[in-house]
């Protein structure tokens, strides 16, 4: 069974945003699969690296659309995924130099993050979304 896995309660009902959301969690699984297995530090980094890259692009997506439809929210949504996206790039930073491992608390604070915010925050944004397109 995957360490996370995808369930109704995280859909927000628009389709380009759960189909990242899914995406997103699907890379999280491998990555605590790889820790789990005990992989190097290579296959880690990969998986890391395109990680952040995917969860990079997805904001991106769901802020341009925020943008679109003039999304009053909008400082405050971006301001979660730019802190989210700092935490990360400080982890991979500290991975990279040798002085951080990926362990568990890794995998869980990502999960955590990912339940907490597309309930919350992604949720509003894709009503507003929803209402915007009515
Ligand atoms: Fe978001
Ligand atoms: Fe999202």
């Amino acid at each position: 069974m995957a360490y996370f896995a995808w369930t109704d309660e995280l859909q927000v009902g628009n389709s380009f945003i759960d189909s990242d959301h899914q995406k997103l969690i699907s890379l999280l699984n491998q990555l605590h699969e790889a820790m789990a297995q005990g992989q190097g530090k290579n296959i880690l980094g990969k998986i890391l690296d395109e990680l952040i890259r995917y969860t990079r692009e997805h904001f991106k997506r769901e802020e341009d659309h925020m943008q679109k439809i003039r999304y009053a929210d909008f400082a405050a949504h971006k301001q979660e995924h730019d802190k989210l996206i700092k935490e990360v790039v400080d982890l991979q930073a500290k991975f990279n130099a040798g002085n951080g491992m990926l362990s568990v608390q890794v995998s869980g604070f990502l999960r955590n993050w990912l339940i907490n915010h597309i309930m919350k925050t992604d949720k509003l944004l894709a009503s507003a979304l929803k209402q915007a397109a009515a």
